[in-house]
């Protein structure tokens, strides 16, 4: 790589169908964190006023980072280390500027590490769910699964080499062709579990639930889950939306491609709240029940419902699917930078990337069970510190990085530039987000995490 700049090079792949940039970055976007983090944190913090809340964060600062990104990383049409770097020097900035693409590399593969060990456990539920045991309890089988490191080392390598097998099939062949399989099905069964809801639960509640707001139960840290979220649901500040949007076709809209995928992404968090709190009031249980609302709360649920053995595995189908398709988008930065760089072929970077989750992986393995006492970061165990360190640090620092960078350094012609074909007000809005509201709002939110 070499330091002069006007590096814009375009023999970089190129998504071939037209949708594959929403279809891939929806996929990257909707996972865990939509249909299992969303309704649970809903119901733990006030249903309605954690929505509205949310969809702020979403649309102050989610929206103006997510097209920051694509816009580095189309220019550069390189992975995110080189995309920083070829932005910042085009802009007459130091190329140390790439150390936010290298903050994004460490966390895509930290997340990845922990993810997967809970998108294994959701392959794992489609066959729990679809023969139950009916001598133990949901709450049992839970702790059954969780207190084996087999049982969960098995499903975190299958999911792993799931991963693995796409990404070292390539962008075109590997991610595109299973965007453009997963995403519809992905919909699909989510209209299938809303008209189960509709059919099968309380509806009227589970809407009042969802949008209600009970501002009682907001506070400061209300903000601070909602922002977080924001940014772990749209897969900001790591990279992977930067890295997708260096695979998109030039003639491409900037604004109109990032608000579709954020609203597909809210729709889905939204829609996933309303197949799964209606059926949960209808059999009685509770909405704030915390991570546990899928697992155990919903395993209990389809084992009574009329075709539970069919609509079980059919929710953690979605799950899985959901999973799998933001895992990809993990991987993928880290592997395209390796290739890029000669440092090995990509199916070598695959592997020696993925085993690298892997392996690290394996302390959230434990810390369900043998380490469960061990503490790390602050008291939590392995797989909550490695979460936290990468939720509430490192997302949100590469995050406000990037906004910071987009506003106030990187030359406002080159951004007219990719923002070509949209509207100059619209333009000069997303600058005054981008310069002045995400980065306060992330840095607020930060000072004040840090502060508490
Ligand atoms: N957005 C994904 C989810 O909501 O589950 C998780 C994720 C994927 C986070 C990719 C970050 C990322 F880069």
């Amino acid at each position: 790589m070499t330091e002069n700049s006007s590096s814009k090079i375009n023999e970089t792949v190129s998504w071939v169908g037209r949708w594959t940039f929403v279809l891939a970055a929806a996929g990257s976007a909707v996972g865990l964190g939509n249909i299992w983090g969303f309704p649970y944190k809903a119901g733990t913090e006030g249903g309605g006023a954690f929505v509205l809340i949310y969809l702020l964060c979403i649309l102050a600062v989610g929206l103006p980072i997510m097209m920051a990104e694509i816009m580095i990383g189309r220019r550069a049409r390189k992975s995110p280390v080189n995309a920083m770097k070829i932005a910042a020097i085009d802009s007459g900035q130091s190329g140390k500027w790439q150390a936010v693409g290298w903050g994004g590399l460490i966390s895509g593969i930290l997340i990845l590490s922990f993810y997967s060990v809970i998108a294994g456990i959701c392959l794992n539920y489609i066959f729990i769910s679809a023969f139950p045991n009916p001598e133990i309890s949901s709450l049992t089988q839970f702790n059954e699964v969780t207190s084996s490191p087999l049982k969960l080392m098995f499903w975190h390598s299958i999911f792993i080499f799931l991963n693995i097998l796409i990404i070292s099939a390539g962008v075109i062949s590997g991610i595109e062709r299973m965007v453009r399989l997963l995403m519809p099905m992905l919909f699909i069964l989510m209209m299938v579990m809303v008209i189960n809801a509709m059919i099968n639960g309380d509806f009227a509640k589970g809407l009042n639930f969802l949008f209600a707001p009970d501002f009682s139960q907001v506070d400061a840290t209300t903000f601070l889950r909602a922002m977080g979220q924001a940014f772990f649901s749209l897969s900001l500040g790591m990279g992977s939306i930067m890295c997708y949007g260096a695979y998109m076709p030039q003639e491409e809209n900037i604004f109109k491609t990032s608000l579709t995928v954020a609203g597909l992404d809210t729709v889905i968090a939204i829609l996933a709240g309303l197949a799964i709190f209606p059926i949960i009031f209808a059999y009685g249980l509770e909405p704030g029940e915390g991570p546990g609302l899928v697992f155990i709360s919903l395993l209990s649920v389809f084992v009574d419902m009329p075709l539970g053995n069919i609509l079980g595995p059919a929710f953690f189908a979605l799950l899985s699917i959901a999973a799998l398709s933001s895992a990809i988008s993990l991987l993928e930065p880290s592997v395209a930078y390796f290739e890029e760089e000669k440092i090995a072929s990509r199916f070598s970077s695959a592997l020696i990337l993925g085993l690298s989750a892997w392996f690290i992986g394996i302390g959230s393995v434990l810390s369900f069970n043998d380490w469960s006492e061990l503490e790390f970061i602050g008291g939590l165990n392995f797989l909550d510190s490695i979460d936290y360190l990468a939720n509430q640090f490192l997302m949100p620092i590469g995050g406000m990085m990037v906004a910071i960078f987009a506003g106030w350094f990187f030359k406002p012609d080159l951004a007219l530039e990719e923002f070509s074909g949209i509207q100059f007000y619209i333009f000069q809005v997303w600058r005054f987000f981008i310069k002045f509201v995400s980065p306060l709002l992330v840095a607020t939110v930060f000072i004040y995490q840090l502060a508490s």
